[in-house]
């Protein structure tokens, strides 16, 4: 299976969306209270991705043989990762950790990042301690009910 890997452009923003809502619907809904539901989903428009992409913020992509977006992983202020999704037939190829380095090391080379943090899903609290993070405290409930496990990564 061929995977290539590049960072996002402004007219990506609409496949990206496509894919983190459907992975978003599929795996974090269920765990979520449907309050949390509206603002994940509106966060992962096309529009709104295309003005984060414009403003700096930096999606690293996986794209299938074919065209097929299949990866995202995107990072804020260099160090935090906020967007982390591998289309569902893929899982378990390693994409993620392909995506996750080039994240990592993209951070690095651009700002000397040592100290990562995100809010993770339950399901992939897992993952994210194969990659290397930690939890960082208890779960946090945001204001519309969301609930997510704060990690972090420190370089060493
Ligand atoms: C989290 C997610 C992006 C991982 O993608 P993936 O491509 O399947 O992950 P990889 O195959 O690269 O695996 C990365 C590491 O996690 C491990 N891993 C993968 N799935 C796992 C699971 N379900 N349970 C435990 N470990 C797992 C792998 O063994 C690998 O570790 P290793 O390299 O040390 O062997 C994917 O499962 C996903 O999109 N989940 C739904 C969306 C989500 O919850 N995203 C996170 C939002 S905060």
């Amino acid at each position: 299976m061929l995977i290539r890997y590049r960072l996002a452009r402004p007219q990506d923003a609409r496949a990206i969306g496509v894919l983190a809502r459907r992975v978003t619907r599929r795996w974090i809904l269920p765990e979520q209270p449907a309050s949390a539901a509206a603002s994940l989903l509106y966060g992962m428009g096309a529009r709104v991705i295309r003005r984060k992409i414009l403003a700096g913020q930096r999606f690293q992509l996986a794209w299938q043989d074919g065209g097929r977006l299949v990866g995202v992983a995107a990072m804020r202020d260099e160090s935090h990762l906020f967007q982390f999704f591998v289309g569902t037939r893929l899982h378990g190829h390693g994409i993620a950790r392909r995506l996750w380095q080039r994240a990592m090391d993209d951070a690095v080379r651009r700002a000397g990042t040592r100290h990562f943090t995100l809010n993770s899903s339950a399901m992939a609290v897992p993952v994210y301690r194969h990659l290397g993070f930690v939890c960082s405290g208890p779960l946090k409930i945001s204001d519309n009910g969301l609930v997510t496990q704060p990690m972090h990564l420190d370089r060493p």
